[in-house]
C-alpha cells in the first residue's frame, strides 16, 4: 500500500546546486509542489501514519497496522499506510494520524486494533471521535479542522523545542526521499563542498555543542584533537550502546530518523579525516538496527556514502557493529576493544582514543544524540542560540516512572525540572505525591522535591549532587523506597562491573552487602545490632569515596552516585531502616511487621496451620498472633487468609 514518490529529489545531482540557506529557499519555492508531495503535506489520497517505534509496537501498533490493512482491503480503500517512528507521547500509544486530501493531519491516541474500525469508519465516512483526538498538525498546504486543537498546543508538546526530534514520528524513517525533502544531508554536502575539515571542527566548537552521552565534553574540541593527530587511518564511531536503565532516547532517534544520525556521523568522519565509521549499537535494538541497515544501503546507493562522494574525493564506509551485551561496553575504551573483537574491558587513559583508539588509530566516539544534533548546527545557527551560557541547545530526555505522560521529551537546556515533570509530563498520576527524580540511570543521582525549580544543565545538576547523564529521567512518588532504589542501582552496577579493577569489583560488592543488610532481616528487631547497621551506613560513605577516586573507568567512578545522592537527600529513610527497622513506603517487604487484625480474623486457624516456621501461635478460642522472632516474612499467611486479616503493622 505504501507508495514511494519518485521525483527529482531522488537524483543526487539535484542537491548540489541547493546547498546554502538562500538556495534552500529558492529550491523550496521552485520545487514546492514536488517537495510538498514528498513530504506528504499534499496528498491525493488518504495517508494513515502509525507510530511504529519499539514503544509503539510494545503498546500494540503491530496489530493496529494489521487492522488498518484489513479495513482498507475490506473497504477497497486506496490509502498510504506509513510507519513512522516514536512521536514522543509513549503514554498514549498506539498513535495513529490520519490525513485526508486537502485536510490537516489529525492525530489520535490509544488506537489499539479493536478501535481501528470505529475510528476509520467515523473519520473517513463522517464524524470524528472527539475523545480520541490529540490534535491537528498545522500546515500551509491543507485546510484546518474547525474547533479542533493543534497538536503543538497539547501540554506535552507545548513547552518542548523539538529540533533533534523534529522528524521523529512525522516522516517515514525508511524513506530517504522524505528525509531529503526536509533538508536532509544538505549540511553534510555543504560541508563537503564548501568547508575544509578543520573549518567543520571550528564550526562545531563555535556552536558550543557538548557530548550528549553523559560526560558533556566539547564535541568540536574532541574532533580537533583527532583531526590534528597525524595518522594514516582514523576512525569515527557512533555510540548507540544505550545501556542505562530508563534510557531510550537513542533508540527512538535511530528508529524515527536514522538518516539524521548518519548525516551527523558522516559530517564528523569528514571533519576528523576518517574514511571508516562504525555504529556500535546494542543487539537488543533489532528495529533500530534494521532501520539503520536500510538507511545505510539507501544512502550508499544514492552516492552519499562510498567512494568519491559527489566528486569530492572523500570516501566513507559505514559499518554496523552489534554490541556485546554488557553495560560497560558503552564506555569508550571498552567499546573500542569490543569492536576489535576483544573482551569489552576499559583501559586507563591517557592515551585518549583521539590519539590512539581503534586499532591504535586516532578515533572519535560520539553519542547518537550528539551526532543527530549536527545537521542542526551545520545548517542553522538557531540551535546554538538556545540553552544556557555553558550548555548550548536542547536535550532529549526519556521521561518515565511515576508520571502521567511518559515519553520522549526535547527541551531547551536550562528548562526547570518542574516544567518537564509537571507541565510536560503532567505530574504524578492517581493523586500520589512527587518524591524524587533520578537523572542519568545508575551513574546518576536523584534530586528531591526542594530542587524542582533547578535548571536542567550540566553544572546546576552537578551542584545538586546529580548529573544530567545521557537523558534518562525516572520520576518517583512516595511509594518508592530510596534505600531500595540505591540497592537496585548498586545491584545493576555490581552485575555489570567487568571485574578488572578491585575498587569497582569488590567495593560495589561491599556496598551492595550493606544495602542488603538494611533492607533485609526484619528478624533483627529495633535496637538489635542497630549500632552495627549505623556503622555500616557510615562505611557506605567511605567506600563510595574510595571507589570514586580509585576506579579505572567511569562505571566505577560513578557507581556510588545513587547511594551518595539518596544518603544526602533521604538520610531519614536510611535511619528508619537502620534504627526502627521500618520502610515507610512498604517496599522492603522484609521490614514489614505482619500482624493479625483481631476484628477481621475469624479464628479459622488456617494461617497457623500453613505457617512454615510455626510463627503463628494461639487457638480458635483466644485467637492468633504472629511471633516476630520466628516470622520469616514469607507472606504465606497473608496470601491464604480469606478474610484479609493479616495486615502490615
Ligand atoms: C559504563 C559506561 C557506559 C556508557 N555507555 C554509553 C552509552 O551507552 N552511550 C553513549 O553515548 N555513551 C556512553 N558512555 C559514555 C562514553 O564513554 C563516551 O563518553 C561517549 O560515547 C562520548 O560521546 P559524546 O561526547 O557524544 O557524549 C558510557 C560511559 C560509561 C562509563
Amino acid at each position: 500500500m505504501t507508495t514511494m514518490v519518485q521525483t527529482k529529489v531522488d537524483d543526487p545531482t539535484f542537491w548540489l546546486d541547493y546547498l546554502t540557506a538562500d538556495d534552500q529557499k529558492k529550491m523550496d519555492d521552485t520545487h514546492a509542489e514536488t517537495l510538498n508531495e514528498v513530504r506528504r503535506e499534499v496528498a491525493t489520497r488518504t495517508q494513515i501514519f502509525v507510530g511504529a517505534g519499539t514503544c509503539g509496537f510494545g503498546a500494540g501498533a503491530g496489530k493496529t497496522i494489521e487492522a488498518i490493512k484489513k479495513f482498507a482491503a475490506d473497504h477497497q480503500l486506496e490509502v498510504d499506510l506509513v510507519q513512522v517512528g516514536c512521536v514522543g507521547l509513549c503514554a498514549e500509544e498506539p498513535l495513529v494520524d490520519i490525513q485526508m486530501p486537502g485536510k490537516n493531519r489529525l492525530s489520535f491516541k490509544k488506537i489499539t486494533a479493536d478501535k481501528v474500525e470505529p475510528l476509520l469508519n467515523s473519520v473517513l465516512f463522517g464524524g470524528l471521535p472527539l475523545g480520541l483526538i490529540l490534535g491537528q498538525y498545522p500546515s500551509q498546504h491543507s485546510k484546518a479542522w474547525t474547533n479542533l486543537p493543534y497538536i503543538d498546543e497539547h501540554p506535552f508538546f507545548k513547552r518542548q523545542k523539538r529540533m533533534v526530534l523534529s522528524n521523529c514520528g512525522l516522516i517515514d524513517p525508511e524513506n530517504l526521499s522524505e528525509y531529503l525533502a526536509y533538508g536532509g544531508y544538505r549540511s553534510f554536502l555543504q560541508a563537503l563542498k564548501n568547508l575544509s575539515p578543520i573549518e567543520v571542527c571550528d564550526k562545531v566548537i563555535e556552536s558550543g555543542l557538548r557530548g550528549r552521552g553523559g560526560g558533556g565534553f566539547k564535541t568540536g574540541m574532541k574532533w580537533k584533537f583527532a583531526h590534528n593527530t597525524p595518522a594514516e587511518k582514523k576512525y569515527m564511531i557512533c555510540n548507540a550502546d544505550e545501556g542505562d536503565p530508563g534510557a531510550f532516547m537513542d533508540r527512538a532517534i535511530i528508529e524515527g530518523d536514522p538518516h539524521r544520525v548518519l548525516e551527523g556521523l558522516a559530517t564528523a568522519a569528514y571533519a576528523i579525516g576518517a574514511q571508516k565509521a562504525y555504529i556500535y549499537i546494542r543487539a537488543e535494538y533489532p528495529l533500530a538496527i534494521a532501520r539503520l541497515k536500510k538507511a545505510i544501503a539507501d544512502a550508499k546507493e544514492m552516492g552519499l556514502f562510498g567512494e568519491n562522494i559527489f566528486g569530492s574525493g572523500y570516501n566513507l564506509e559505514v559499518v554496523i557493529k552489534r554490541g556485546a551485551g554488557a553495560f560497560v561496553c558503552g564506555e569508550e575504551t571498552a567499546l573500542i576493544r569490543s569492536i576489535e573483537g576483544r573482551r569489552g574491558m576499559p583501559i586507563p587513559r591517557p592515551p585518549f582514543p583521539t590519539t590512539s583508539g581503534l586499532f591504535q588509530s586516532p578515533t572519535v566516539i560520539n553519542n547518537v544524540e550528539t551526532l543527530a544534533t549536527l545537521p542542526l548546527i551545520m545548517g542553522d545557527s538557531k540551535f546554538s542560540k538556545l540553552g544556557t551560557e555553558k550548555s548550548a541547545g536542547t536535550k532529549v530526555f526519556a521521561l518515565s516512572g511515576n508520571i502521567a505522560r511518559s515519553g520522549l521529551v526535547e527541551v531547551e537546556i536550562g528548562t526547570t525540572i518542574r516544567e518537564v515533570i509537571f507541565d510536560i509530563g503532567g505530574g504524578i498520576p492517581d493523586g500520589h505525591k512527587f518524591k524524587a527524580v533520578q537523572f542519568g540511570g545508575p551513574s546518576g543521582g536523584c534530586v528531591p522535591e526542594s530542587f524542582l525549580d533547578l535548571s536542567i544543565d550540566y553544572e546546576t545538576l552537578q551542584s545538586a549532587g546529580a548529573m544530567m547523564g545521557s537523558g534518562g529521567m525516572v520520576v518517583m512518588d512516595e511509594r518508592t523506597c530510596m534505600v531500595d532504589l540505591a540497592k537496585y542501582f548498586m545491584q545493576f552496577i555490581q552485575m555489570e562491573s567487568c571485574g578488572k579493577c578491585i575498587p569497582c569489583r569488590e567495593g560495589t560488592r561491599q556496598m551492595l552487602d550493606i544495602l542488603d543488610s538494611l533492607t533485609h532481616n526484619r528478624a533483627q528487631t529495633p535496637g538489635t545490632e542497630a549500632l552495627t547497621r549505623f556503622k555500616a551506613v557510615t562505611r557506605l560513605d567511605e567506600l563510595a569515596h574510595v571507589i570514586q577516586e580509585t576506579s579505572l573507568c567511569g562505571l566505577g567512578k560513578s557507581a556510588p552516585n545513587p547511594v551518595l545522592s539518596t544518603l544526602k537527600w533521604f538520610r531519614d529513610e536510611y535511619e528508619d531502616h537502620v534504627f526502627d527497622r521500618t520502610c515507610a513506603s512498604g517496599t522492603c517487604r522484609d521490614l514489614i511487621r505482619l500482624e493479625i487484625d483481631s476484628e477481621l480474623c475469624r479464628n479459622c486457624g488456617l494461617c497457623a496451620k500453613k505457617c512454615p516456621t510455626n510463627a503463628i501461635t494461639g487457638n480458635k478460642k483466644e485467637g492468633y498472633r504472629i511471633q516476630l522472632a520466628t516470622c520469616i516474612n514469607c507472606f504465606h499467611c497473608q496470601d491464604i487468609c480469606k478474610f484479609e486479616a493479616v495486615v502490615a503493622g
